[in-house]
């Protein structure tokens, strides 16, 4: 960083601390609409990618507001509301083919502007978590999922809750990094059980 805008940063940092917080809310609120209205007018349709994307829902737009740190009311009623729209699958079965789990956990595809809308998207999971013990590369904003079916079991109960925290992760937690792959329409029914399987299944790697 060079020093001059060093200088001017510490200077602006002085100058909101010097702000009364009526004044430094009301500065943040300006700041805010302006950067909405420069993220609206730079966002514009191309392919399957919507400029609507950049529009957030109820529970977005509250996360943003609290800065991911909820009022506990209403925290629960925006996680009780994404559960509502939890669908779980018709025939009542949670457990894909893990082989197929573990490919989509790998690919990041999707969703793009260059995709089309039939391509199947991936599940991306390792850029977030550590899944199989084979795959060294991975990352680390979600916890590790190594022997998840080992540690958790994987009766009936935890293949509902893996399915539904695939489906909407924000269902459990309003705030979540993690992507609400179902609710989204990210990933299919299909593809969820797969990625069931890959966390539970005794011979997927995850578990081995
Ligand atoms: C952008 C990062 C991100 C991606 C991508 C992501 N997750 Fe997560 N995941 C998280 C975070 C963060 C948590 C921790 C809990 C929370 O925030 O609610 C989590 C939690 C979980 C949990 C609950 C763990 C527990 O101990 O109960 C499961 C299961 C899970 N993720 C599975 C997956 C699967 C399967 C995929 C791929 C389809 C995936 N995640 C993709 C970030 C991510």
């Amino acid at each position: 960083m060079n020093a001059k805008l060093l200088m001017s940063i510490t200077v602006s940092a002085a100058f909101a601390l010097a702000m009364a917080p009526a004044q430094a809310e009301k500065a943040a609120s300006n700041l805010d609409a302006k950067t909405a209205e420069i993220v609206k007018r730079d966002f514009r349709d191309k392919g399957i990618a919507k400029a609507t994307r950049v529009n957030q829902d109820e529970l977005q737009a509250a996360c943003s507001k609290y800065v991911d740190k909820l009022p506990p009311k209403l925290k629960a009623k925006l996680e009780a509301k994404e559960a509502e729209a939890i669908k779980l699958p018709v025939d009542g079965k949670f457990m894909g083919d893990w082989k197929a789990g573990e490919k989509l956990a790998q690919s990041g595809r999707g969703m793009t502007w260059s995709d089309k809308a039939e391509d199947p998207a991936g599940g991306n999971c390792y850029n977030c978590h550590q899944l199989s013990s084979k795959e060294i590369a991975f990352g680390t904003i979600g916890p590790s999922l190594l022997n998840f079916g080992k540690v958790r079991g994987n009766g009936e109960d935890i293949q509902r809750y893996v399915y539904a925290r695939i489906y909407n992760a924000k269902a459990a937690n309003a705030c979540a990094n993690m992507p609400r792959f179902g609710h989204m329409g990210i990933l299919s029914e299909a593809q969820m059980k797969d990625l069931v399987a890959l966390l539970l299944d005794p011979e997927s790697p995850v578990n081995k």
